[in-house]
């Protein structure tokens, strides 16, 4: 089994002139195929380290391997590595406003160098997979809050990264289509390897994972894994 990406992590915020510690050496390694919830209480941290995952952020101290090579999410190579080999869901969609529904989708693929009449047809096909198929057209705001956030995952999937890092995808939705969403992350972790890190406070979904960690108090522990030897701490 290929290992993807792995991280040792510490990171704190200055508020009010005091330091937080939200990551304490946090270490985790995503390889292959697995599936990785991330639980937790509100505030433990789970954002700020998925970002780091996702080289929108850097730890203040510890390392960030990426097919063994180590990356400064700083370095003018983050944003190519990200683009590429990194789809990322957020909590809070962050779509481009004034891009429609397919305009949003085919948007990495197109900074991937393809035309857009390509990125365009596998934007479509994206979305009519998530049941978007007569929302294409329209701008953000037309779009409902589970809308968008079915739209965010159909753009972190269209560049099939290796990894896809997703901070509360089904927050916003509701049972049905929690369900299709939860469907569709588990048919392309089987079918094509694709490696999802899925913050989730669904206990229940989490148990689809192959692996489920709780953070707590800076560090990740496993709490549930589908392999017999835990490889993180
Ligand atoms: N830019 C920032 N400056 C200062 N403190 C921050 C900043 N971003 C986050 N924090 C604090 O760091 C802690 C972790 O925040 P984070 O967003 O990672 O939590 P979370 O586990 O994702 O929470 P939730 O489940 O509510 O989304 C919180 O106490 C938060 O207030
Ligand atoms: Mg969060």
């Amino acid at each position: 089994m290929q290992c993807l990406a792995g991280y040792s992590l510490s990171k704190s915020y200055i508020d009010s002139d005091q330091s937080i510690q939200v990551l304490t050496d946090a270490t985790l390694e995503v390889n292959e195929a697995d599936l990785i919830c991330i639980t937790g209480q509100s505030g433990c941290g789970k954002s700020t380290m998925l970002h780091i995952l996702g080289l929108l952020d850097a730890p203040d101290a510890g390392r960030v391997l990426i097919r063994g090579k180590e990356i400064n999410s700083v370095m003018s190579e983050a944003p190519r590595i990200r683009n590429s080999e990194i789809g990322f869901v957020f909590q809070f969609h962050y779509l481009v406003e004034d891009l429609t529904a397919k305009e949003n989708v085919a948007l990495p693929m197109i900074i991937a160098g393809y035309s857009s009449s390509i990125a365009s047809r596998h934007a479509i096909e994206l979305l009519a997979k998530l049941g978007l198929a007569d929302r294409q057209n329209r701008y953000p705001n037309q779009l409902s809050g589970g809308e968008q956030q079915r739209v965010s995952l159909a753009r972190a999937l269209i560049n099939n990264p290796a990894i896809v890092l997703a901070d509360e995808p089904t927050g916003n939705l509701d049972p049905k289509h929690s369900t299709e969403v939860w469907e569709m992350i588990l048919s392309l972790n089987k079918e094509r390897g694709q490696a999802f890190v899925v913050v989730t406070h669904d206990h229940e979904s989490a148990k689809l994972a192959t692996m489920t960690y709780n953070l707590a108090n800076g560090r990740l522990s496993l709490m549930h894994s589908d392999n017999k030897s835990p490889r993180s701490s």
